[in-house]
């Protein structure tokens, strides 16, 4: 008797919420308006939702609802116009949570100062949302982060809330849930990773199909409903802790097959091969191989941070995770590749790095785009300044470097003009934004060294350019 009523209970929560979708008189709330919730609200309201973004931060929050965007790539007149349509709100009171009926978790999982999961924001989110939530509400985590986090994190702050949502497995083919709606499920939770790459032209949000998983079946349909109003492929997945791995491979895969060309990239040098002409040459394989390419080191929010979740989550299972950590330590000695370049092309010249001029283009950590976040550009800087050089850069989306962190370099960019470019002893190029003109830096900077063959179509003074 007792199990039909929990079942009968589950299944008009679950209908509710897909009648509610359904007629699009669901109101979806976004935590966390950055890179990825920014555009995640916004799509759901250019689908027909009443989307409410939720951010600690007063200064965004004033500036999208003036239809003020902060974020490069994404339309201030978009925002505008859904602001004036009343489909995108955005305020920093928490208590409107109850007013939502789909929640989307959209908060940064950094590494602590020991390079350890620092989940404080998914915390401090779902600590947030228990004292609002309600029966029937859908919460989804979308921020990368270990498997397990969805279980064992987030479910136990939200059931704080008195209200319970039961852990029970189902199965799915990708397209179909099959399982039973289950007990207790006062509300429904489920992790949906958020696969978005900024400045990416190629691919628009909704076009990258959307990995989700519940904690149980209703959990799993009701967000599948959700997400085909806006996404326009959906790929159902028998776990949450399923989902955040997929994540977790897709960011590993990029990361060790970039450590693996830019340990190619050393040995390349050595040899006196072109690694990007092998990698041309490479790609033209039409099976079996994808192109990856070296760099200054590894930056942005994912990849240099996300696979040291997983390894830090497998000591738990006492299984070390050697090519992750491998990889992050090709990657992360780049930038000191980079100074040794330097300094070995300063000495050719009978010049030191003491006292050296040096031009740094780029801070982005790639090009395109104004994300500064662990960007192997700063590193380089902060390694120059050690070894007594005189640093300035440039960048075209910052007029100062942002305090960070791990930095705070007090700089101002400065425009790479004819004169200004004469004036160094070297110009890194250390973004390869697509605004500079390469074949003037090089006409009139007295040495450059180029960590991303942005120079690869340059003609002249080609004896002026060093890559490494
Ligand atoms: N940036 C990317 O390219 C990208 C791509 C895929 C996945 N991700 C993942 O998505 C998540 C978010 O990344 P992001 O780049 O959008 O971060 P972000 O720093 O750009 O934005 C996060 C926002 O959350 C807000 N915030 C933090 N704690 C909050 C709280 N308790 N309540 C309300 N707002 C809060 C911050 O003020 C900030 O505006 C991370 O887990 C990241 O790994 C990022």
């Amino acid at each position: 008797m007792n199990v039909n009523k929990g079942t009968a209970a589950t299944c008009e929560v679950l209908a509710t919420f897909q009648s509610k979708v359904e007629a699009k008189t669901a109101q979806v709330g976004v935590i966390g308006l950055g890179y990825v919730g920014l555009p995640l609200a916004l799509l759901f309201a250019r689908n027909g939702f009443a989307v409410s973004g939720f951010d600690l931060d007063p200064s965004k929050v004033t500036m999208l609802l003036r239809g003020e965007s902060y974020i490069r790539h994404i339309s201030e007149t978009v925002i505008a116009e859904h602001v004036r349509k009343k489909r995108f709100h955005a305020t920093t009171d928490l208590s409107h949570l109850r007013e939502m009926d789909a929640i989307l978790i959209c908060v940064p999982t950094p590494l602590d100062a020991h390079r350890e999961p620092d989940l404080s924001f998914v915390r401090n989110t779902a600590e947030g949302i228990a004292p609002h939530l309600r029966r029937g509400q859908l919460v989804v985590l979308e921020s990368t982060t270990y498997p397990g986090t969805t279980e064992e994190v987030v479910l136990p702050i939200l059931e704080k809330s008195g209200l319970h949502c039961a852990v029970n497995p189902y199965v799915t083919d990708g397209r179909n849930v099959t399982g039973s709606e289950g007990q207790e499920v006062d509300f429904l939770l489920a992790f949906s990773p958020e696969r978005e790459d900024p400045g990416n032209k190629q691919f628009q949000t909704q076009q990258i199909p959307k990995i989700i998983a519940g904690v149980n079946a209703s959990s799993a349909r009701a967000t599948q409903t959700l997400y085909s109003r806006a996404f326009e492929q959906t790929h159902l997945v028998s776990s949450t802790r399923a989902a955040e791995m997929t994540k977790i491979l897709e960011n590993t895969y990029r990361c060790v097959n970039i450590a693996l060309v830019n340990e190619l990239k050393l040995l390349c040098l050595r040899m006196g091969i072109d690694i990007w002409e092998v990698i041309e040459a490479a790609k033209t394989k039409p099976f079996g191989f994808t192109a990856f390419y070296p760099g200054p080191g590894l930056g942005g929010h994912c990849i240099p941070i996300d696979p040291f979740y997983l390894t830090w989550k497998a000591r738990e299972y006492e299984c070390p995770t050697r090519f992750i950590e491998l990889a992050g330590e090709i990657n992360s000695s780049m930038p000191e590749h980079v100074l040794a370049s330097l300094a070995d092309a300063l000495n050719q010249r009978k010049q030191c790095l003491q006292d050296a001029r040096v031009l740094v283009l780029g801070i982005a950590y790639k090009k395109d785009i104004d994300d500064p976040r662990e960007s192997p550009s700063l590193k380089i800087i902060e390694l120059l300044q050690a070894s007594g050089a005189r640093v300035d850069y440039h960048d075209p989306y910052f007029a100062r470097l942002p305090k960070m962190r791990k930095y705070d370099l007090q700089l101002e960019s400065v425009e790479p003009t004819p004169e200004a470019l004469a004036k160094y002893d070297v110009v890194v190029i250390a973004t390869d934004h697509s605004t500079y003109d390469y074949p003037a830096i090089v006409r009139h900077a007295r040495l450059v060294i180029d960590t991303r063959n942005a120079t690869r179509e340059v003609q002249e003074h080609r004896e002026k350019i060093v890559r490494c």
